[in-house]
């Protein structure tokens, strides 16, 4: 049985990729000039230096701009996050979020979110929404103006765009964590497919 439609996998592997690509070039430009009191190590980062780091980071932008408006598209028009992610109940989304740290949450049937991957997937969908957005702000200041406004200008949209970005690295790494707990969701996001007993 089909449980991962394939314009999702395909948006969902592009969308891992440009992100890869976007948070490491995103380390290499803010190394240019650090918002806090640290940098990130020049190893970790993508470009070699900021004009490469830059064209990378514009480069993936269109990617993930593209991509992402594909599977928004998708996902509202087909239904599929109507289905796949609603009903929403918060209190839900914290009782499976604390069973999922005590290594209790149950993912037996692979076809249905549970409470606390349906608060991940929409917390981060809406986290790379407003990357996009500070982005366009940290881009085009001047064009979109408004939604600067709403940030907090220039240097708002800067600690937006630099919180979004850590927001999405800590669902990365707990995404995977979770992906590693239970292995056999991942051939399912390759094939889609899931034997009917598993
Ligand atoms: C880099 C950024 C990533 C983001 C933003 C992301 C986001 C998502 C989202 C939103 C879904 C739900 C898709 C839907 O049904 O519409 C999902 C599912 C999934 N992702 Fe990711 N993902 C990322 C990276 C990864 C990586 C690196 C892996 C592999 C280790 C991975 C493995 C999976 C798997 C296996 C599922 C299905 C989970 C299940 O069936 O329980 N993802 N991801």
């Amino acid at each position: 049985m089909t449980i991962h439609p394939l314009v999702v996998r395909v948006t969902h592997w592009i969308n891992a990729l440009a992100i890869l690509a976007m948070v490491l070039s995103g380390w290499r430009i803010y190394n240019a000039d650090p918002l806090f009191g640290f940098t990130f190590p020049d190893d970790w980062t993508l470009g070699g230096w900021l004009a490469g780091a830059l064209q990378w980071h514009f480069a993936a932008m269109w990617l993930l701009f593209a991509n992402g408006l594909g599977y928004l598209a998708y996902g509202i028009l087909s239904g599929h996050f109507r289905r796949k992610f609603f009903p929403f109940s918060p209190r839900a989304a914290l009782r499976d979020t604390l069973d999922a740290l005590r290594l209790r949450l149950k993912h037996d049937d692979l076809s249905i979110y549970n409470a606390a991957q349906r608060a991940a997937y929409l917390g981060v969908i809406a986290l790379i929404v407003l990357l996009v957005l500070s982005g366009l702000v940290l881009w085009q200041p001047v064009q979109v103006q408004a939604i600067g406004m709403l940030m907090g200008d220039y240097e708002g949209a800067r600690y937006v765009h630099f919180f979004c970005m850590a927001g999405i690295v800590l669902f990365v790494l707990v995404h995977v964590l979770m992906v590693a707990l239970v292995p056999r969701t991942f051939p399912a996001m390759i094939t889609g497919k899931i034997r009917r007993n598993s």
